[in-house]
């Protein structure tokens, strides 16, 4: 069995800015209420006409992921894509960014996770290259959130909270099975699937249904229990980092970069508390994007190494929680 290691990360945002003000000119909401419960102060939302999607804005990461990987698009073997955004409904972006980047036919995966979507991701990879089935594998969450949004005074529970943008990491193959990606853990409790979804359209809620039903039908907008949904996800992100700690004999203090899910600066400070770590010992992007679900931790990760606060030998934690409810986090010894 081998290791998988990170070689190269990259990350793309819209260019357009979306400060807190700018969205009380189109909502009941005000830069102090969203600061105090989000942390957020800005974040991206794609501007009409220009080309960016799930896909492109992955494609646009994945690029420079690989050219700072030291390899070209010929070397990767694998795509494993995390979006909750897709370009189309079917077929997923994975197929897209090997026609993007004009890859040789390699196998492309979608993986619909959510807020997690980006360690459900990298888990997958961490398995093809551990048993050898790959060695170069392309790792991309992205997130086209603006056009779904409720931007209206009913909305603005969920709308002030998700930003647009992706990020990517090229995994390859480690002999050393002391670095690396040293474990990865994946949870799931679909009971809670309803608190926080977008419901429609579904195959069993299809396009004319909605339609007919009007302006009383606002199951396309995403729906979040957000105080429900905080509860759970300060107890998940706890457990899953202890989980990773244990399975490597490593304590609270060993931990050198915690990269969480950016769902809110609350839930991290939370964290960052309960494990008593320093602020060297964390790293929080949110007040600039928002959340932007599977694209939150590679985006995070890649601003926290392209800003030197990741060296080799560090032991790097990612954890995420969200829809699904699903969560998980990953150990790395950074090599
Ligand atoms: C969404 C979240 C910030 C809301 O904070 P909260 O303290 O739970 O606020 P509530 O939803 O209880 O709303 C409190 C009040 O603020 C109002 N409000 C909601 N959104 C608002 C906004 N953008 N601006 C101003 N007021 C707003 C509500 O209408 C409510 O008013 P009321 O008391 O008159 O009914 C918070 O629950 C949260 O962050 N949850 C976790 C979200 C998350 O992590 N999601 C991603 C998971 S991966």
């Amino acid at each position: 069995m081998y290791n998988s290691k990170i070689i190269g990360l990259g990350k793309y945002v819209p260019e357009n800015v979306v400060t807190n003000d700018d969205l009380s000119k189109m909502m009941d909401t005000n830069d102090a209420w969203i600061q105090e419960r989000t942390g957020i102060q800005e974040r991206r939302w794609i501007k009409e006409g220009t080309d960016d999607t799930s896909a492109t804005m992955g494609a646009k990461a994945a690029r420079i992921a690989i050219e700072r990987a030291g390899l070209t698009k010929d070397d990767i073997d694998f795509i494993v894509f995390a979006t909750l955004s897709p370009d189309y409904y079917f077929p997923g972006c994975g197929v897209q960014i090997q026609d993007l980047l004009d890859m040789p036919t390699v196998g492309a995966l979608d993986v619909r996770n959510q807020c997690s979507g980006f360690v459900y991701a990298i888990s997958v990879a961490d398995q093809f290259i551990k048993t050898g089935m790959y060695k170069n594998i392309l790792v991309i969450g992205a997130e086209y959130h603006s056009n779904g949004l409720d931007k209206t005074t009913r909305g603005r529970g969920v709308s002030v909270i998700f930003g647009d943008g992706a990020g990517a990491c090229v995994l390859t193959r480690e002999e050393d099975n002391k670095k690396g990606i040293l474990s990865t853990h994946l949870h799931s409790e679909g009971k809670y699937a309803d608190k926080l979804v977008v419901a429609s359209p579904s195959i069993k809620h299809w396009v004319p249904e909605i339609i007919e039903a009007g302006e009383e039908d606002i199951s396309y907008y995403p729906y979040m229990d957000g105080t429900f949904v905080f509860k759970h996800a300060v107890v998940r992100f706890s457990e899953v980092i202890v989980e990773g700690l244990e399975k490597n004999g490593l304590q609270k203090e060993d931990i050198d970069m915690l990269i969480p899910h950016q769902a809110n600066l609350r839930i991290a400070q939370f964290i960052q508390k309960k494990f008593r770590l320093s602020d060297d010992q964390i790293f929080n992007n949110i007040m600039k994007y928002g959340n932007t679900t599977a694209a939150s931790v590679i985006i995070a990760l890649t601003e926290a190494w392209e800003e030197g606060k990741i060296k080799t030998g560090d032991n790097v934690v990612l954890a995420a929680f969200g829809s699904g409810f699903t969560w998980g986090s990953v150990i790395i010894k950074w090599a």
